[in-house]
């Protein structure tokens, strides 16, 4: 495994994969801090692609001013370490300068989804990812981009940017891997003392009530958000930031769930740690796997 600081070195190299020797390469962009989620996707690309290629850089572009930028868990040794044991080929971790050289002025924004959900919380968010992912893509020029549906917006936001911007990769979405509790593995996870842990398996609890409920015919959006609301508020320690339900491919607001899937999702804080998650309606149960399995 190399670990790549180089934005020179990681495009010559994929260049060399690509073009010489035929290669089939996987990107799985990552900020570090990596568990079970990410190795879900790295596994993937493993089985799918001749080479895997992780990124592992904490962008600053999509925290905003009052976000936990600075407090983002880092541990490159035991990040490399992990991904050596997943037969992982190449780590590309660079600094914010070789990602933002000096005097960097373009963005990538993709217009509308961008400002729903978890974009209407946090401004900016996903004008950061898009751009970040469009130059991980220029760089390493993958074949296939592996991301998780635990950040479902973000996954249709960059389908879209691909789509519009003609980039080459394939994108890839994989689901949701949980703890036993079903809490949504999360980087920021770490963040929560052992209270709190056990207080944010209220969400997946909250989300499973309301899957249950439209699976037994409940099919207006409304009454699902209020029960995921309500049992919510019995835990003290959550305080709800949004819950919606959307169209999984559109993210149009949804009155009534009728024949195509709809995303409900949900963020919520848990002391002043901001988590989200999300159960896809009207689909099969695939998306729920768990961090034992
Ligand atoms: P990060 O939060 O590190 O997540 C990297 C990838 O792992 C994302 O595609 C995310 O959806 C996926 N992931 C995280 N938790 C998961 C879980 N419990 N199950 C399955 N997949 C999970 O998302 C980002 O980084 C950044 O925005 C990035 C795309 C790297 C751009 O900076």
């Amino acid at each position: 495994m190399e670990i790549i600081n180089r934005r020179k070195r990681m495009m010559s190299v994929a260049r060399r994969l690509r073009r010489e020797e035929h290669r089939t390469i996987g990107l799985v962009p990552t900020m570090g801090a990596l568990h079970e989620g990410h190795l879900s996707l790295i596994h993937e690309a493993r089985a799918l692609c001749d080479v895997v290629v992780v990124s592992v850089f904490v962008n600053p572009t999509q925290f905003g001013p009052t976000e936990d930028f600075a407090a983002y868990p880092r541990d490159l040794t035991r990040d490399s370490a992990l991904l050596a044991e997943y037969n992982v080929d190449y780590v590309f971790a660079p600094a914010a300068e070789e990602m933002y050289p000096p005097g960097a002025a373009t963005f990538v924004t993709v217009e509308g989804l961008s400002n729903e959900l978890e974009g209407a919380s946090r401004p900016g968010h996903f004008r950061g990812v898009t751009t970040v992912v469009a130059i991980l893509l220029n760089v390493v020029r993958p074949h296939f981009a592996f991301f998780g549906q635990k950040d479902a917006q973000q996954a249709i936001i960059i389908k879209q940017m691909v789509r519009d911007l003609a980039f080459e990769a394939e994108i890839v979405v994989l689901p949701i891997v949980r703890e036993q509790s079903g809490l949504a593995l999360s980087s920021r996870n770490t963040y929560l003392d052992p209270q709190q842990r056990q207080a944010a398996a209220v969400i997946n609890g909250a989300l499973l009530r309301a899957r249950a409920a439209y699976d037994d015919g409940e099919h207006n959006a409304t009454r699902l958000i209020d029960m995921v609301r309500e049992q919510i508020g019995q835990e003290p320690l959550a305080r709800i930031d949004y819950v919606s339900i959307n169209d999984a491919t559109t993210l149009e607001k949804l009155d009534k769930i009728d024949d195509q899937p709809a995303l409900l999702s949900i963020a919520v804080f848990i002391g002043k740690t901001r988590l989200i998650d999300n159960v896809v309606l009207g689909e099969s149960k695939k998306n729920v796997v768990s961090a034992n399995a």
